[in-house]
Formats: structure tokens, sequence, C-alpha cells
């Protein structure tokens, strides 16, 4: 299947800003959205998280879910999967996780450090990339991944 990717690069200068930008990125995001969210530690993972549940209706706490790797919020628009892969032991049998699962569900999925997957899985539809470039100021990479035969 051909795949189209799009590509678009914002620059925040606070949290704040990013916090905004997610809020307003996760009213985009539909049934199916696996979001794959790149960046080392600190790079503002999380606070985008943050603001895509905010985006999408949910107004509880988020936290990575650090030592339980996904936390599901129920009160959503739609339900909301965080996987935080970060503690993930080399070889870890994805199927016993259950990751398969969640980016199959009928939600939408975030995922904090993807690159601890063997593999990228094929269902990512947006991967994003936070770089730090100073200590207030990110700049995040937007791709988005369309499998259909016209991006949209
Ligand atoms: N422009 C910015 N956008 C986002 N966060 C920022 C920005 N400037 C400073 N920060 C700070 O960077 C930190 C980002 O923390 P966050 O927990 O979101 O990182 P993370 O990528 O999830 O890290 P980890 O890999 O440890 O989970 C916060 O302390 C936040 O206040
Ligand atoms: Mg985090």
């Amino acid at each position: 299947m051909t795949k189209f990717v799009k590509t678009i690069e914002i620059i925040t200068h606070s949290e704040k800003e990013t916090f905004e930008w997610a809020e307003n990125f996760g009213k985009s995001l539909k049934k199916g959205s696996v979001v794959a969210l790149y960046g080392t530690l600190g790079a503002g993972k999380t606070v985008i998280c943050r603001g895509i549940c905010k985006g999408l209706g949910y107004s509880g706490q988020v936290n990575s879910p650090t030592y339980t790797i996904v936390h599901e919020y129920p009160n959503a628009e739609l339900p909301l999967f965080h996987l935080d892969l970060y503690r993930l032991p080399p070889h870890a049998d994805l199927n016993e996780i259950g990751v398969d699962y969640y980016m199959s569900s009928e939600g939408v999925t975030l995922i904090e450090w993807p690159e601890r997957l063997e593999e990228e899985t094929a269902s990512i539809t947006h991967r994003l990339n936070i770089e730090i470039i100073e200590e207030d100021s990110r700049k995040i990479s937007v791709e988005t991944i369309s499998k259909a035969e016209n991006p949209s």
C-alpha cells in the first residue's frame, strides 16, 4: 500500500505553548490514531500527551505510566491509551504486554519511547519528534502517515 507522509514543523517557546499546540493537535485525532512520540528525556513527550488528552476531552491526571507500561483514561470522548515503553526489557514479548491490542483498538494510542519496539509498528499514524533547542524551546516535527489512496 502506498504511504503518504506529510511533515510539519513547529517551534514552541514554553511548556504552555507546547501544551496548547498539543491540545489542538489532539482534536484532529480519530479512532485508531496511534501517535509515536520520539525525543530524549525531558523533551516534552508527556506534556504533549497531556495536551492531546485535554483536546480529546479528558480532564483528569496524565502522568507517564513509567511503572505500568500503559494507562487507560476512560472518561475521554474516545478510549485513550498512554504507553511508556522506556523500561521495556530488551526482547520483551509485546504480545504478552498486549501492546498490539492497544494499537489496534478503537481508541487513540499515545506511545512514549516507541524506539523500544523491536520493529516500528505499521499501526503508527503520527510520528512526533521533539527536539530540545534551548531550555524552554522545542522543535516538534509531526509526520502524518496516510495509507489512503489520496493523502488528506
Ligand atoms: N517548550 C517546551 N515544551 C515542552 N516542555 C518544555 C518546554 N520548555 C521547557 N519544558 C520542560 O521540559 C520538561 C518536559 O517534561 P516531559 O515529562 O514532558 O518530558 P518527556 O519527554 O516525557 O520525558 P521522559 O522521557 O522522562 O518521559 C518539563 O519539565 C517542561 O516544563
Ligand atoms: Mg514522559
